[in-house]
């Protein structure tokens, strides 16, 4: 069995960073052409446009315009949530004209408010039932999502509540922030089925059974429908939709950030130990890997990413190149000491290599070059970061930096 895995991971993580690779990284500021970006008029003409078009043909795939027939219904709404504390919604958004495929939107908007607020939005993985117990909360029953190694399970195998530890929905009330989420099997099921049943066949030519090589993956469709959230939140004046923050964890950390990236009505991206594919650079091959990602998760990104496993220095771009395409936006990157897996270090690179896009609109990206010490949050710049003890997770401690830094830029 042991060597099973072997083989299947092809080898084993290298966590020593004496053996991290020397590399050279696609300067954010040299264009394709060579030539050098020295405005920020110039990064936002020519040279976002050219990585923003890197990343979508050969990491995350291309997806489809949003549907103008894009509609949303209030499904439900309860203005005493949360002891009164909050206003709960939930909203569909159909993806076609017909009312069959739809996510659903679950929000709670803090009844102490002057106006429209400030709005935290991210996926969950099990359903949104799941983020917080409270039994009005409609539980998410869409289609099979199978997981930890192929067993058919459905969201509504899931305990009401179980992922709450993850959600502190009465802090963020508290804190005069709306939260809102949608299950990701909703947009698309978080597994290799040749694209069948998520949003990508609602979207084929006619024709055509799977995405072309530059086509959306699963991560470039979960981006997408976040995407179409926005629409909704631009329709709800309870919410300003000009102060939405996408966050997410690990692989909704990685979705996060594409969000931010192809969508710049989100005003801040946050990125919870996102790592490969997310804020970490694939060049250091520290951890997980642009091979094992992809033969781990092979429908995440598309096609193309697949001739840079064990090939990464060929990759037309890296990591901090994503982070750079948030600019002049505030973003936040979190790491957790212990997940390896995810290259903490590489996930501080980033925002150190993104920070120079930051400078051409005069501000400070991230500030400082070292590692700053575990449980010591660097909130001063447009670019957050810390790296807080423990694994792979996301928890209150997190959520306390993610409302410090956010209180700067969405509370103007
Ligand atoms: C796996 C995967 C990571 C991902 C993580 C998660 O560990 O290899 O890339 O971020 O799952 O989403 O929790």
């Amino acid at each position: 069995f042991f060597l099973q895995v072997l083989l299947f991971w092809g080898q084993e993580p290298n966590y020593d960073e004496s053996k991290v690779p020397s590399f050279i990284l696609p300067d954010p500021l040299i264009m394709e052409n060579g030539e050098i970006v020295t405005t920020k008029e110039e990064w936002i003409e020519k040279r976002r446009p050219e990585i923003l078009n890197l990343f979508e043909t050969y990491v995350y795939g291309k997806s489809p315009e949003k549907p103008a027939n894009l509609h949303f219904e209030v499904l439900s709404e309860d203005h005493y949530a949360l002891s009164n504390m909050a206003t709960r919604k939930e909203i569909a958004v159909y993806f076609t004209e017909s009312d069959e495929h739809y996510m659903t939107i679950l929000m709670y908007i803090p009844n102490k408010r002057n106006g429209a607020v400030p709005l935290f939005f991210g996926l969950n993985f099990k359903g949104n039932h799941t983020i917080y117990d409270d039994p009005d909360i409609t539980e998410s029953v869409t289609r099979m999502e199978p997981r930890d190694g192929g067993s058919e399970i459905r969201p509504n195998a899931f305990k009401r509540g179980e992922a709450s530890s993850r959600w502190p929905v009465e802090m963020l009330i508290a804190n005069g922030y709306g939260l809102a989420t949608v299950y990701r099997g909703d947009i698309d099921p978080d597994y290799d089925d040749g694209f069948q049943n998520g949003v990508h066949p609602l979207f084929y030519k006619d024709g055509q059974t799977k995405p072309k090589a530059d086509e959306w993956g699963t991560l470039a469709a979960w981006a997408w429908g976040l995407s179409c959230a926005m629409d909704y939140f631009e329709t709800d004046e309870d919410i300003d939709a000009s102060k939405v923050a996408v966050f997410g964890h690990s692989r909704h950390g990685k979705t996060a950030l594409w969000t931010g990236a192809i969508d710049q009505r989100f005003a801040m991206a946050i990125s919870n130990d996102s790592g490969c594919g997310g804020a970490a650079l694939s060049r250091r091959k520290y951890g997980e890997t642009v091979s094992k990602i992809n033969k781990l998760f092979p429908h995440w990104f598309c096609e193309n990413f697949k001739q840079y496993s064990d090939n990464e220095d060929k990759l037309p771009v890296d990591q901090h190149q994503l982070i750079a395409l948030m600019a002049p936006r505030p973003v936040y990157i979190a790491s957790a000491i212990e997940d390896r897996w995810a290259d903490p270090k590489g996930e501080f690179l980033s925002g150190v290599f993104a920070t120079p896009v930051y400078e051409l609109f005069g501000q400070d990206g991230l500030p400082i070059k070292d590692m700053p010490d575990v449980d010591s949050p660097v909130i001063d710049g447009y670019i957050g970061y810390h790296v807080r003890t423990g694994d792979h997770d996301i928890n209150l401690y997190d959520w306390q930096q993610f409302v410090k830094f956010a209180d700067k830029y969405l509370k103007k």
